[in-house]
């Protein structure tokens, strides 16, 4: 492999230690926020694994009462569904990609409840490869998941948070929904598609108590690599000389990455989802990038003065502020 091959890897995988992450979090305007120390119903999506999973149990710890959803806990998720019960969390089955599996989960929640004050839409996958190397097909079952997913969880919970004239909504973007690495394009694509359904949502939510913030994290070591999608299409990789094997190289050096001293910890996303989430209405970012932005909190930053400019030429300015409940209320 050439020299440049190699450049280009190595630069990739250049990471911020776990100390540079803890001081940029602390360093953000994660604090100073107002709180809210009450205990909130909370439904997330995803929570089988990963940022999911930690998020779930520590928003429990925190004294909320969770809602767990995962898909198959009749079948391979029912150890992790035992698992959280065993904490106290209440799981509940939801494929994020069956409108039936969606509204049947929103609703057993809600009788539970009666109400519903954060949903974290967190369930996601992966892909890494040759972008044309991917069919059709594939590129459908990724946007199924990581875009389409996200609005069937939307319309089947807006209704309650309307009603209730409050409520959070926290979708799970990425840093490459901002920034674009090669080979990871396709699921940059979904995580794109998220910045402008979320930045949608938040504006035509905010004169209704609903707060909507994209969480953007950076690259960490969850499932999420292991299960991402791989090329159906192999054949089209040759093609592409030497920098076909970019792909399995990233990969390939990122696990080691995650197997080394340097890891980054996982659990700063949930630590950065619970304050989010103990924050008043209005008071929150609309963005947060957690771990090694790439550049994406500069264009977060960039993108904010340049949508507020949109929506004042628009006459819409007074979209771009989530009502704040008021203390009554
Ligand atoms: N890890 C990173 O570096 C990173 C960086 C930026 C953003 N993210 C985002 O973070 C979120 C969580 O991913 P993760 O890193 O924690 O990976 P993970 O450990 O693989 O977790 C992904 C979760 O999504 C669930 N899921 C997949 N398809 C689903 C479906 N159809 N219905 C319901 N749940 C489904 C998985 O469930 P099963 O166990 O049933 O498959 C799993 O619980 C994703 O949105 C991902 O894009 C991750």
């Amino acid at each position: 492999m050439s020299a440049w091959v190699f450049n280009y890897v190595a630069r990739f995988i250049s990471i911020a230690s776990d100390m540079h992450v803890r001081m940029r979090l602390r360093s953000s305007n994660l604090i100073g926020w107002e709180t809210l120390n009450m205990s909130r119903n909370i439904l997330i999506t995803g929570a089988s694994s990963g940022f999911g999973r930690d998020t779930a149990e520590t928003l429990a710890r925190a004294g909320h009462r969770v809602f767990a959803s995962m898909r198959d806990i009749a079948g391979r998720n029912r150890p992790h569904a035992d698992a959280l019960e065993a904490r106290g969390l209440h799981v509940i089955e939801v494929d994020v990609t069956d409108d039936a599996s969606v509204e049947r989960g929103v609703a057993s929640v809600l009788e539970n409840t009666g109400r519903l004050d954060v949903l974290i839409n967190n369930a996601g996958i992966g892909s890494a490869g040759v972008s044309e190397a991917f069919t059709t097909k594939q590129v459908q079952a990724l946007f199924d998941v990581n875009v389409f997913g996200i609005q069937r969880m939307l319309r089947a919970t807006l209704p309650t948070f309307r009603k209730q004239g409050d409520g959070l909504i926290v979708n799970i973007g990425s840093i490459l929904g901002r920034v674009t690495f090669p080979f990871f394009g396709l699921y940059g694509a979904s995580k794109f598609a998220i910045e402008a359904l979320t930045d949608s949502y938040r504006y035509e939510l905010s004169t209704l108590g609903i707060d909507v913030v994209l969480v953007q994290p950076s690259k960490y070591p969850t499932n999420i690599f292991a299960s991402a999608q791989r090329p159906a299409d192999a054949a089209r990789a040759p093609g592409y000389g030497e920098a076909g094997a970019i792909p399995d190289k990233m990969v390939e050096t990122l696990m080691a990455l995650f197997a080394s001293d340097h890891a980054p910890n996982p659990h700063d996303v949930a630590d950065a989802i619970v304050q989010l989430v103990e924050q008043a209405n209005g008071t929150r970012p609309a963005r947060l990038v957690v771990g090694q932005s790439f550049g994406a909190d500069a264009l977060n930053t960039q993108a904010t003065s340049i949508q507020a400019r949109a929506l004042e030429s628009l006459g819409l300015a007074y979209l771009s502020e989530t009502k704040r409940r008021s203390a009554a209320a």
